[in-house]
């Protein structure tokens, strides 16, 4: 595949400083082994996340300049209204800090100990905020999902027979709230059919549940089923978008995704007025006032821009184009990767890459940390580290597939710089059978894998014992 050409011209840089590979071991190291935990100066290649990394445009820089900073009633906050109105159609909306704060508003009013929240697959903080809540959150993955090397146009849908199941049976009583995340980050940034959405929605609607979506990456997901969707190639992409969301009663939006802003989030819902004012009681104490949410009003303007400039179709084929490229230099250099390569990320299958790793050694985080040591290439792992511990066991949980996403940034490396990565998954995979398995050594009740510290297991096996007790 040739690099896609990028509808944009570059016009400001940033540098990179180049690492030698015995700083990388230096830094690895005293980052406990987590990438996470790396200053940013030592990567080259940040494939870390999509999530507030984009580099914004021209238009949003010059919104920024007409940010109102007014406390109450902003005219920035009218703008970012207005742009939630004009592309979604959700009159009620509270601004919040980023993804997770709209989730903590929202889930704060919904979630009541022992709620089951199903899902095509939760994403970690959506999981987070119901749990920490006393709520049980499901995941309803299709079956193709769970096979990583099927291409399938839609593998972000959810299996509706299994919600059904669920709330026809002894526990539907338990559910108040059925979820969908377009794109499906936690299962492979795949994406989620018009048709999927339009069968849960009628199945949520006949048991009398709610619909709720996360929108982070909607303008992706409404680009797959204009290019994949028996129907929908010649229908313009904000109708598309309007056709996605029509069946939810309320939205969680991270801004940090499809609307290329740097911070930002929101709920938004449809009609329920005592609704929206409940929500806002809840925003006003985490995230502010209910016109600014923990947000400057210029970043309210740059979401406003994104808002709509997300659904430039150039701009989400090249966005496409440039993770299908990234995914097939993976490919080549012989990573098993996740089919089809996803909207914003391409999914390493580390457990098929590494098979000499076992589950309980975390191969994906063993691969994370290969990458950075063979490229200063940073990427996340979406294993048994982010699976967590189940809250009733306290044993790990081991997901089907052990992956490990390059999250491209939006419009920020060329592709040349993307090719980097599958360089550095060559040179590993050269000597692949030296790869170790990793030992948690500190970790933390929830989203552990932002903190956690680990050891690789051959060099813990071999390390003297230390003389003083830690602390002593
Ligand atoms: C699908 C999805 N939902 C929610 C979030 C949380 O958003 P934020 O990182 O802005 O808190 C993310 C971000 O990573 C996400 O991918």
């Amino acid at each position: 595949m040739r690099a896609p050409r990028e509808p944009f011209r570059i016009k400001m840089v940033e540098p990179i400083r180049a690492t030698t590979r015995e700083e990388r071991e230096a830094a690895l190291a005293a980052a406990g082994w987590n990438v996470f935990q790396l200053a940013a100066r030592d990567v080259e290649l940040d494939l870390l996340t999509d999530s507030g990394t984009g580099a914004m445009s021209q238009a949003q820089w010059a919104a920024l300049m007409l940010g109102d900073e007014s406390y109450a009633g902003s005219e920035s906050f009218r703008r970012f209204r207005a742009a939630v109105e004009d592309v979604l159609g959700f009159p009620f909306v509270v601004p919040a800090h980023q993804g997770r704060g709209a989730e903590g508003v929202f889930f704060g009013a919904v979630i009541d100990e022992g709620e089951i929240v199903p899902s095509n697959a939760h994403f970690d903080t959506t999981r987070a905020h119901i749990e920490i809540r006393g709520g049980i959150a499901l995941d309803f993955p299709v079956p193709e999902a769970l096979d990583p090397g099927t291409w399938a146009p839609f593998k972000g849908d959810m299996d509706v027979a299994g919600l059904r199941e669920l709330l026809d049976g002894p526990d539907g009583g338990r559910v108040s709230i059925v979820m969908l995340t377009i794109t499906n980050n936690a299962g492979g940034g795949q994406p989620v059919s018009l048709a999927n959405v339009r069968a849960v929605a009628e199945v949520a609607r006949a048991h009398d549940k709610k619909l709720v979506l996360d929108i982070a990456r909607f303008a992706e997901n409404a680009w797959f089923v204009k290019q994949r969707e028996d129907g929908y190639a010649d229908v313009p992409l904000p109708e598309i978008v309007r056709a996605l969301v029509a069946d939810a009663d309320a939205v969680l939006m991270s801004a940090k995704k499809d609307a290329i802003a740097n911070i930002g989030g929101f709920v938004a819902i449809r009609e329920d007025v005592e609704f929206f004012h409940r929500l806002q009681m809840r925003g006003i104490v985490s995230e502010g006032f209910p016109t600014y949410g923990g947000l400057a009003g210029r970043d309210l303007d740059a979401i406003a821009v994104g808002l709509r400039e997300v659904l430039d179709e150039e701009y989400l084929r090249h966005r496409t184009e440039q993770v299908a490229f990234l995914g097939e230099a993976l490919v080549e250099a012989g990573a098993a990767v996740v089919q089809p390569v996803g909207g914003h990320a391409v999914y390493v299958d580390a457990g098929a890459t590494l098979p000499h790793v076992p589950v309980d050694a975390f191969p994906a985080w063993a691969l994370s940390c290969e990458l950075y040591l063979a490229g200063a290439v940073r990427a996340a792992e979406i294993g048994s580290v982010m699976a967590g511990r189940d809250p009733e066991t306290g044993e790990n949980r081991h997901p089907p597939l052990e992956l490990l996403r390059l999250a491209v940034p939006r419009r920020v490396y060329t592709s040349r710089q993307l090719e980097h990565a599958a360089d550095a998954i060559r040179e590993i995979l050269r000597d692949r059978d030296a790869v170790r398995g990793y030992e948690l050594v500190a970790e933390a009740p929830v989203l552990r894998h932002f903190t956690a510290r680990f050891a690789p297991l051959e060099e813990r096996v071999a390390a003297p014992a230390p003389a003083e007790p830690a602390g002593a």
